[in-house]
């Protein structure tokens, strides 16, 4: 039988400087899913990218004494190395330069223009001329660019626009009947009533005041302008309109596009328009998480608080970085950045917490038995409660996760490893090492620990891989079940610290 697919996507992010902690925060969530849905049998697809076109990065790229696809390669390459660091295993990685995305982009605008979806029209904006940059009303501050503070200038262009408003009742009703399309539900709240019920304006998806784009194909002065080309990224990495669109047929549409809450509105209005005119299916749910803050603040190079995470990971390992992107936010909520909490909650929750009972228990099996354990069957009461809640965690985990309560599945996790360290406290093995006539129940507690410990270690591998993997290579055993099981031996191997305490 073919194992159920799983579609998760990232945004594609701009290339147009290297990627910070928040751009992490997304994708660390993501993989994280991935995992677990890996884990659960599925089929999955990750997929992640970068958005390359657009005047910003012609710009930046001209400063920089480039041209625009040196300019994006170098971040790109910085970026794959960013996610090997971050233990991020994705399936796709696509570019909006890939020579099959732009061919398709170019065959969705024939197709959408020859149906009439597309129009030949005038676009009017501010101007910035020492930027060339286009700007709304609402981005100017203090009625200036917002780059460098000059005036602007209104300015005409011809250019092609997407009629959104041929399908907008098509789209409330397709929201309206589909609740989980848009979560947080005071998301899809603000849609409706702030964006969609006020009336859609066209989109522009062409412009000719700057060259760095995918051409329109019937009108070469013109390049596909950013939402049209980033957003169909989703379906042409998997070949849609392409000789082999079997990936296309196996995992469209996608299960979940996670985005940061500032894009939902064009994942929830302008994609499903799009596909809408393409006659596809929607994707089952788009998700507006919060951003992650950096002591406060809005992370920018120009406030200072920039830092390439990879000094983060160097200085405190990337299990405590995914451990507290993952746990400190609850997903969907802004959540607070800084160094000083990361360090508490490794001290608190990896180091005390996780380090101190694996390495505890490693040690007395190691002491008591040379490492070598099984189950005496000498059980108490005390020895039933722990049992239990090992054996309902991958339920709770399960149910958390359906809804991407991500740091709540987390929690019930460590929440099982506190219990594991209150039996110890509670079994006192190292009293019952004292009488030999205890020597089945020592056994028996030990077992019952080294299992525990197992059962929630397979379950915290989607998070934390390494930490996982090193956990699983003490307790030296090969068994991925998330039941607790009364036959296992053990023979573990030495102990090894798996958190230092950071001082
Ligand atoms: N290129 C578009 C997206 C096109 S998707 C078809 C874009 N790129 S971006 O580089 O600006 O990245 C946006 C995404 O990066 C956000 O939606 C979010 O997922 C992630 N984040 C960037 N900064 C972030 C934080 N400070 N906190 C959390 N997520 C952040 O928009």
């Amino acid at each position: 039988m073919n194992k159920k697919t799983y579609y998760i996507t990232t945004p594609i992010y701009y290339p147009s400087a290297n990627f910070h902690i928040g751009h992490c925060y997304t994708t660390i969530i993501a993989d994280s899913i991935a995992r677990y849905k890996r884990l659960q049998g599925y089929d999955v697809c990750f997929q992640t990218g970068t958005d390359e076109h657009g005047q910003k990065i012609e710009n930046k790229a001209l400063e920089a004494g480039k041209t625009p696809k040196e300019y994006v390669d170098e971040i790109v390459d910085n970026a794959k190395d960013l996610w090997k660091s971050l233990n991020v295993k994705y399936d796709k990685f696509i570019r909006t330069t890939d020579k099959n995305h732009e061919e398709t982009v170019q065959k969705i605008f024939v197709k959408l223009y020859e149906q009439g979806d597309i129009y030949k029209g005038e676009y009017k904006g501010l101007y910035c001329t020492p930027c060339e940059s286009f700007w709304t009303e609402v981005q100017l501050v203090d009625g200036k660019c917002p780059d460098c503070g000059r005036e602007v200038h209104e300015v005409k262009e011809e250019a092609y626009f997407l009629k959104l408003s041929n399908y907008q009742d098509r789209l409330v009703k397709y929201i309206e009947e589909h609740p989980e399309f848009i979560q947080p539900e005071s998301r899809k709240n603000e849609m409706i009533n702030n964006f969609i019920k006020p009336g859609l304006e066209d989109l522009c998806v062409s412009r000719t005041s700057f060259k760095w784009g995918i051409p329109v194909p019937f009108d070469n002065n013109h390049v596909v302008y950013v939402w049209l080309d980033a957003l169909s990224n989703y379906i042409t990495s998997l070949g849609y309109l392409s000789d082999d669109d079997s990936e296309f047929k196996k995992y469209w549409p996608a299960d979940l596009h996670l985005v940061g809450k500032e894009i939902v509105r064009f994942h929830t209005i302008i994609w499903p328009i799009i596909l809408m005119a393409l006659d596809l299916p929607l994707p089952k749910q788009v998700f507006g998480h919060g951003w992650l803050v950096v002591n406060g603040g809005k992370i920018s190079k120009s406030l200072g608080n920039y830092r390439d995470p990879r000094e983060y990971i160097e200085k405190y390992g990337v299990d405590a970085v995914r451990y507290f992107v993952l746990r400190e936010v609850s997903f969907g909520n802004d959540g607070n950045f800084s160094e000083e909490a990361l360090i508490s909650r490794t001290n608190s929750d990896l180091a005390n917490n996780l380090g101190n009972l694996v390495n505890r228990t490693i040690t007395m099996a190691k002491k008591y038995f040379s490492g070598h354990v099984s189950n005496k069957l000498v059980n108490e009461d005390i020895d039933i409660e722990l049992i239990d809640s090992v054996n309902s965690l991958k339920k709770v985990v399960a149910q958390k996760m359906e809804i991407l309560h991500i740091s709540e599945a987390i929690e019930a996790i460590f929440e099982t490893y506190r219990k594991c360290n209150k039996y110890i406290d509670e079994t006192m093995p190292w009293a019952l090492a004292k009488d030999e006539n205890s020597n089945d129940r020592l056994q028996t507690v030990m077992y019952n620990l080294l299992e525990s410990i197992r059962v929630c270690t397979n379950l915290l591998s989607p998070y934390l891989p390494d930490t996982s993997e090193n956990i699983m290579s003490q307790l030296n055993i090969n068994n991925n079940s998330f039941d607790f099981e009364k036959d296992n031996v053990y023979f573990v191997n030495d102990p090894e610290v798996l958190f230092k305490r950071i001082s």
